[in-house]
């Protein structure tokens, strides 16, 4: 059976300093995890598998160190973490000091709610629709992402309600492989603790 891969990118210099979005690059933590992954998939028995990482710094250099072993690596835009428009780069102390009513817009919806110049949920997940095509007729991916997109497809896998998506648990550092079944997918989840 095929399985499909599932992580975060390693610890950004951003999710440090506990911000939102942005562009930024891994820590030491972050590189840590980047080899921790290189390091499983040179044991893991797995034939051909493609990687499929965002366009963001912090993703490619998650992927990076895969490509010593020859995988075929896409970089897909729509891979690329939710938007979150006039409150990229603050922390959600920010948000709620500057923008007091749009964190109770999103904490009444989070599914539904869309960042000023930015993007809700509700967009990521039709802008997954075709990548979530690909991923069902591909054999062995690995998908290289970030936390709301991973949420997105987690939830399509799983096939959980929309409301509880954006609350799913994604932390970093850690790989899901999904096996799909014929009536469900069983999973295994490797954490590293770094
Ligand atoms: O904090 C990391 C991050 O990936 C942000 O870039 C993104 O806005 C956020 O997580 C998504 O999680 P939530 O929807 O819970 O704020």
């Amino acid at each position: 059976p095929r399985s499909i891969y599932l992580t975060r990118h390693g610890q950004s210099e951003y999710n440090s300093m506990q911000r939102l979005g942005g562009d930024s690059p891994l820590t030491e933590k972050g590189q840590k995890y980047a080899a921790a992954l290189a390091d499983f998939f040179e044991k893991e028995p797995v034939d051909g598998l493609r990687v499929w990482c965002s366009q963001k710094v912090r993703a490619a250099q998650t992927a990076q160190q895969l490509k010593n072993s020859a995988f075929h690596t896409e970089y897909w835009k729509a891979l690329d973490e939710i938007d979150a428009g006039i409150c990229e780069g603050l922390t959600y102390e920010d948000i709620q000091q500057r923008y007091p009513n749009q964190a109770e817009d999103r904490a009444r919806d989070k599914y539904h709610y869309r960042y000023p110049s930015g993007e809700s949920y509700e967009d990521v997940v039709s802008r997954l629709e075709p990548v979530i095509m690909e991923l069902e007729r591909q054999a062995n991916v690995l998908v290289v992402s970030h936390q709301a997109v991973l949420r997105c497809i987690l939830a399509y896998f799983y096939d959980l309600p929309l409301s509880g998506l954006p609350y799913i648990e994604t932390p970093l550092h850690s790989l899901v492989k999904l096996t799909p079944r014929a009536y469900h997918c069983d999973s295994t989840v490797y954490t590293y603790d770094f």
